[in-house]
């Protein structure tokens, strides 16, 4: 089976092509163009800006993919897209590239929830075998959910204000490390003392697997304020280090909650899964591993490039979708808002981003 994936969500621009012969998947390649330059001056992501940019590349995006792959549309099975959640103008172009590609070469479609993307990552990469623990920390979202099958999921927490990379971002611009904020938070605090500055870990110790963060993003903005002068150098890596502190006990905290409940609902066996662009931070990665030796659990972590966002994990959603013979049809209307688990509870006091 081979799948053509494309990826416009967000600030990313992606193709990609995976083959998968009894249950060997194998990535034939993976078309990534970031759109960080264009919004670069504009401090964030700019929706109009990435839509226009999606347009100008993605056909050359899917020609480089094929190309890399050495192979021609004739030799697909099936073409996914990003169906959402995400900046509608974005998902519009991918879902109606793929739909083009379908309906010319008469291929099945699937429109593909990104988070599902995410969520399904880890058994590309490392051959997961259900049910997981999936910790989903990206950009938009900051889930706790359990994986029970494709297009199965348990949210058991979710943000009820800021996500995860959010937090990262606004941190990173208010220490004037400019965007993406998450890649440059993490480098300055290499040399940072984590304990200068004590910071609030929102949510530790509640029950459950709800997360909070802008009363971390409030703490580290007074920080900045009752400085007697504009942060230094070493002021910005202590507090990105004072911040890295804080959210790495919060993720432990809420992962440990998170474990419990799983071996509750599935028995004591717990394979920890990170997804996600933050995904890619060490400092996260090794208090996660950290946790689940205490908890004996197995965590997997999927190579940084498949954590941030890329088209291989579309097309390896697709794969998973095509093999259950769940395909969508050319009439599917992409979906801003998309959730995992539609039958979750809302987390108590969330905000509409939950
Ligand atoms: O999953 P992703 O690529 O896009 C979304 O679906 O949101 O995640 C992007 C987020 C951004 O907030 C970015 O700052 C953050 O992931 N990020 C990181 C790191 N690399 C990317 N955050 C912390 N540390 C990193 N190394
Ligand atoms: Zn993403």
């Amino acid at each position: 089976m081979i799948v053509l994936g494309i990826e416009t969500s967000c600030d990313e621009t992606a193709a990609a092509i995976i083959s998968d012969e009894g249950g060997r998947p194998r990535i034939l390649s993976n078309q990534v163009l970031s759109q960080h330059e264009d919004h670069r001056p504009f401090g964030g992501i700019v929706p109009e800006v990435a839509a226009r940019a999606h347009l100008r590349h993605v056909d050359r995006l899917i020609k480089d993919a094929l190309a890399e792959a050495g192979i021609d549309f004739s030799e697909l099975d099936g073409v996914a897209a990003t169906g959402g959640p995400g900046l509608i103008g974005g998902v519009i172009v991918g879902v109606m590239s793929g739909k083009a590609i379908a309906a010319v070469h008469d291929l099945p479609f699937i429109a593909v929830n990104h988070l599902e993307g995410h969520a399904l990552t880890a058994r590309l990469t490392d051959q997961v075998a259900f049910p997981y623990l999936l910790l989903l920390v990206s950009g938009g979202h900051c889930q706790i959910l359990a994986v029970e099958g494709v297009g199965a999921y348990q949210r058991f927490g979710t943000t009820v204000d800021d996500a995860i990379g959010e937090a990262f971002d606004k941190t990173a611009k208010m220490l004037g490390l400019g965007y993406p904020g998450g890649p440059a938070l993490e480098q300055a605090a290499q040399k940072g003392d984590p304990e200068r500055f004590k910071l609030p870990r929102p949510m530790r110790g509640r029950e459950g697997c709800d997360f909070s963060f802008s009363g971390l993003k409030t703490a580290v903005r007074q920080v900045v304020q009752n400085l007697d002068q504009p942060p230094t150098e070493k002021d910005v890596a202590d507090i990105a280090a004072s911040f890295h502190a804080a959210v790495a006990d919060v993720l432990q905290d809420r992962c440990r909650h998170g474990i419990e409940r799983f071996r509750r609902r599935h028995g004591d066996d717990v394979t920890l899964v990170v997804a996600g662009g933050v995904a890619a931070n060490r400092t996260l990665r090794d208090a996660l591993a950290g946790l689940c030796k205490a908890e004996q659990a197995t965590l997997v972590c999927p190579p940084i490039n498949l954590c941030t966002d890329n088209a291989a994990m579309i097309a390896w959603a697709g794969i998973e979708r095509l093999r259950q013979g769940s395909v969508d049809d050319l009439a599917f209307a992409p979906r801003p808002r998309w959730p995992l688990d539609p039958d979750a509870p809302a987390a108590i006091g969330a905000g509409v981003k939950a």
